[in-house]
């Protein structure tokens, strides 16, 4: 049982403050935001995450784990105080530290001498060098004699299941210089089922940085493959599926969309592209990433164009799905709510419906030519076309028919997938013009595939051969 001050109560600090405390740590998890620590202690938590306030509630009641406001009575006596505090993207692309040297200087100035033995565990996605730097601020501004570690350990919890991420890790990375702090550490983490990766700061740091840039470029390589296929007549969910089941490839993570989005993978991709540069070296891979994530949902609204033009006037369209992901509130670069905004910007009318991120969005996107609706079948009453933004499971068991129904009297009905969510068979034979991503549909046969042969896209034999089909 170890004393943990967990600094920060955003998605890491606070699932990790609840998991700790239900290992059986004790844990008094800091914030300088008094309401939200109000809130959090009534039950009512600051995101939404399946199954976070039964837990945090529960290690309330038996004492395990407490918030303060005070980052002085948060750290007293601790074995570890954990850093968990955000990094978010600042103007240039990389990390804005700001609150991290922040935290590390008041750690520093609460450490006197005769305090116990402390580990600083930053858990914040940092860029490499970062922990010595938090080092060097501990030590500049501690008391002289103060013994006190530092140690780099990332977390690898996803949004949306963040209490099994952290509780049954695939592995826990530490990086730190001493065995000191590594025991610490282990007897920690010591009873989890999964590989401890030991190593330096720098590397501890880069395995975090590493991990989300491979997860965001096999994202954007699914989604080119998915042009691909569009142009050259194959079915991505198929090609994803097949490659998949090559154990060296896996199929995680080969899901065609709108584009990457939320609090990580476009600050941490952009971030790692950021310390490249500043190590004089063009990590080219990286940009094309971001390149490819950003036309993602370009291309998504250029077929939306392609049936209404430019000036979209008088068409009601609705979306369903607002949050960067299913199973979150979180609407943080949602590409999503970039694409309401375009589809207003070209004078449609649009509806809205996401399970849980209404109110994140509506304090986001405002009430101008917005309707907020109470659910699906509500959002899509009347409209001409029905985008599907999210990978929300009630969004996949949509009944075709209803759909069809509640649009009403329409001439045509329009189906945009942004995530292949539906089944294209049922969609297309209830008479829905369907545009998918990453295959061809009856909409995509109709309105792009001549378009993209006079862009040279599709080569003449395989347009005739389309055709011959359609
Ligand atoms: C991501 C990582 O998955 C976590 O391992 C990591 O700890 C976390 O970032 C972090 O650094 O804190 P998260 O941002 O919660 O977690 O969400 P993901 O499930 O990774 O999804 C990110 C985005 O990629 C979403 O917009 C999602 O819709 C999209 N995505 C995901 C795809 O477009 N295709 C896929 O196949 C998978």
């Amino acid at each position: 049982m170890k004393k943990v001050c967990v600094i920060g109560t955003g998605y890491v600090g606070l699932v990790g403050a609840a998991v700790f405390a239900d290992w059986g740590n004790s844990v008094v998890g800091v914030d300088i935001d008094e309401k939200k620590i109000a809130k959090i202690e009534e039950g009512i938590m600051p995101i939404y995450e399946p199954g976070l306030d039964e837990v945090v509630l529960r290690n309330i009641k038996t004492g395990k784990l407490s918030f303060t406001t005070s980052l002085a009575e948060g750290m007293k006596d601790a074995d570890m105080i954990l850093i968990c505090v955000g990094t978010p993207m600042s103007d240039t692309g990389a990390a804005d530290l700001s609150y991290v040297w922040a935290v590390a200087k008041e750690i520093g100035q609460n450490l006197k001498k005769g305090d116990k033995y402390v580990v600083i565990i930053t858990k914040s996605t940092v860029p490499v060098g970062t922990n010595e730097r938090v080092k060097q601020i501990v030590r500049e501004y501690a008391e002289e004699g103060v013994e006190f570690d530092v140690a780099s350990n990332p977390e690898f919890l996803a949004e949306g299941r963040a209490l099994e991420d952290m509780k049954e890790t695939d592995r826990t990375v530490v990086g730190t210089e001493n065995e000191r702090a590594l025991t610490v550490l282990r007897e920690f983490y010591g009873h989890l089922d999964a590989p401890m990766v030991e190593c330096d700061l720098r590397t501890a740091e880069m395995i975090k940085y590493a991990s989300n840039a491979i997860l965001a470029t096999k994202i954007s390589f699914i989604n080119e493959i998915g042009q691909l296929c569009e142009r050259a007549g194959a079915d991505v969910g198929l090609v994803a599926k097949g490659m998949g089941y090559d154990k060296r490839i896996g199929r995680h993570f080969l899901n065609v969309s709108i584009g990457y989005g939320g609090s990580c993978f476009p600050k941490d991709v952009a971030a790692l592209y950021k310390t490249s540069t500043e190590e004089a070296y063009d990590f080219k891979l990286l940009r094309s990433v971001m390149e490819v994530n950003d036309s993602q949902m370009h291309h998504f609204v250029r077929k939306i164009r392609k049936v209404f033009g430019i000036n979209m006037e008088g068409k009601k369209i609705a979306c369903l799905g607002l949050a960067f992901k299913a199973d979150t509130d979180d609407i943080r670069d949602s590409k999503a709510i970039k694409i309401v905004r375009e589809l207003r910007g070209h004078g449609a009318t649009v509806s809205v419906y996401d399970p849980q991120a209404m109110e994140n969005s509506r304090r986001e996107l405002g009430d101008k030519d917005i309707t907020y609706a109470e659910d699906m079948y509500s959002a899509v009453k009347d409209v001409d076309a029905v985008c599907i933004l999210t990978e929300w499971g009630e969004f996949k068991n949509i009944d075709i028919e209803k759909l069809w129904r509640a649009m009403g009297s329409s001439k045509r009905k329009f189906v945009f997938d942004g995530r292949n969510l539906l089944d294209q068979k049922k969609v297309e034979a209830q008479g829905f013009t369907y545009f998918a991503v990453g295959k061809r549909t009856n909409g995509y046969n109709e309105f792009l595939l001549e378009d993209e042969e006079k862009r040279g896209f599709v080569t003449t034999a395989l347009l005739k051969s389309q055709n011959g089909k359609k």
